[in-house]
């Protein structure tokens, strides 16, 4: 078939006359006469009529069309209420590029199931608005940044030491050397200001996390920034700012993906518009103990239950400033005013979707480093390299890191970090 293809989307803009459109079955049935196919392509949805009568020749083809058989189609498109997407095109030529077997995905298979096929659920109309909203996400980050000056940097993925404790790293053997895969690119960023002072990256990050929750992923993608010379307040200024135009882009590019999702887009609205309340852990477990009667004691960590139990109170992310230094990453710079705090902070999206970012000013001291790993029971001697950023012209400088799964899980209103990324790796989950 030779012709000018154009998208669903395109086609259904131009409305009516000629189109050539092609793509994949996404529901079909007909009759003895007609047979109705709803067509998908990577922009939307459009309803194909065939009669009988035009395609005598080819009736016992499209009669067997299957859901997902890949057709090129012209015809005669015309506005009609009753269509999926208010249009409907009458064919006139077809061409069945690929047929499809019985297609082994429908509505009875639960999560295991979705999972093993995963493959083929990747073309749902479910996964394909969200990994929509996902390409809007990444581009919004590089955009943020980008605007304000950073360069992109990378870090490598095989390193030789933890950042963000020793419980959760995957270990590899490196030609008979163990190595762990990077939790972060924290440690290789740092040296990386000293040249380019702001810089940023997206890229995997990987956790050995044991814990089987719809918020944890043992490989996932960050997105992290470091700067040299700002403050504390700038890190929060900052990652205010990037959630913020993240959703606003997302709510100005993927409306009709929210809808088809049903996300309630009020609630992202909100975001927007409002400030994030910034509240330090003090005043956490004074706000817990009164409103939701949890007593934590002072220096224990906020586990998933109780930022939940926060995220309640709050229609936006809220900002929580000062944990204790005993449950924080050893780079974290102790707060000046009070050595038993450190200058770092998480922020917790709202409605349950817990932890999108981590953040610090970091610890210029290279004794206090020294001390902070010792207590973690780390060799210090494997983190030289690291020392040496203090050696050499020390700056103030700090940085966070957003798991972009959690930031789509939220934005989307998804059930499970899993449906945040196309093939999610999880303790159970490693294919396809
Ligand atoms: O709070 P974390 O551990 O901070 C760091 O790794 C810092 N080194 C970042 C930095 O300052 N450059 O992780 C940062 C974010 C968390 O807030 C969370 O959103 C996400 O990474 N994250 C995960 N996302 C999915 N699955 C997991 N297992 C995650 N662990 C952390």
């Amino acid at each position: 078939m030779k012709a000018k293809f154009i998208s669903i989307a395109e086609a259904i803009g131009q409305g009516r006359g000629e189109v050539a459109v092609r793509g994949w079955v996404y529901r079909e049935r007909g009759s003895n006469k007609m047979k109705f196919v709803v067509l998908r392509d990577a922009s939307d949805i459009i309803q194909i009529v065939f009669s009988r009568e035009k395609f005598e020749k080819q009736w016992d083809e499209i009669d067997k069309l299957q859901v997902e058989a890949s057709l090129q189609v012209t015809g005669e498109i015309y506005a009609d209420k009753r269509a999926p997407t208010g249009f409907e095109i009458k064919a006139r030529e077809i061409e069945i590029v690929g047929r499809s077997e019985k297609f082994p995905i429908n509505k009875s298979l639960n999560e295991e199931l979705l999972g093993d096929r995963r493959h083929l659920w990747i073309r749902s109309r479910k996964m394909t608005s969200i990994l929509k909203i996902r390409d809007s996400v990444l581009e919004a980050i590089r955009e943020h940044w980008r605007r304000k000056g950073f360069y992109e940097y990378h870090s490598p993925t095989l390193i030789g030491m933890q950042a963000e404790g020793g419980a959760t790293v995957f270990k590899v053997n490196y030609f008979g050397k163990p190595l762990f895969l990077a939790q972060t690119w924290q440690l290789h960023a740092e040296p990386g200001i000293f040249g380019l002072e702001k810089i940023f990256t997206i890229q995997p990050s990987f956790r050995a996390e044991k814990s089987k929750t719809s918020r944890h992923l043992t490989e996932y993608w960050h997105a992290e920034m470091e700067v040299a010379w700002e403050d504390f307040d700038y890190l929060q200024d900052d990652a205010e700012q990037i959630v913020k135009h993240v959703i606003s882009v997302v709510l100005k590019k993927n409306i009709k993906e929210l809808e088809i999702l049903e996300r309630d887009v009020k609630k992202l609205e909100i975001c927007v518009r409002k400030k994030f309340p910034r509240i330090s852990y003090d005043e956490v477990l004074k706000i817990l103990k009164e409103k939701k009667k949890i007593h934590i004691p002072w220096g224990k960590d906020l586990r998933t239950i109780e930022e939940d139990k926060l995220s309640e109170l709050y229609d936006t992310p809220v900002i929580v400033t000062k944990y204790p230094k005993a449950v924080k990453a050893f780079y974290m710079k102790e707060s000046p005013e009070d050595a038993k705090v450190v200058l770092g902070f998480d922020m917790i999206a709202p409605e349950g979707y817990g932890e999108i970012v981590g953040a610090s000013q970091r610890e210029e001291d290279i004794e206090k480093l020294k001390e902070n790993l010792k207590a973690q029971g780390e060799d210090p001697k494997k983190y030289e390299f690291y020392f040496d950023t203090r050696r050499y012209g020390s700056v103030p400088h700090g940085g966070y890191g957003m798991g972009v799964e959690r930031l789509i899980a939220w934005i989307c209103g998804l059930d499970t970090i899993k449906d945040a990324i196309a093939f999610p790796r999880t303790m159970t989950r490693w294919k396809p």
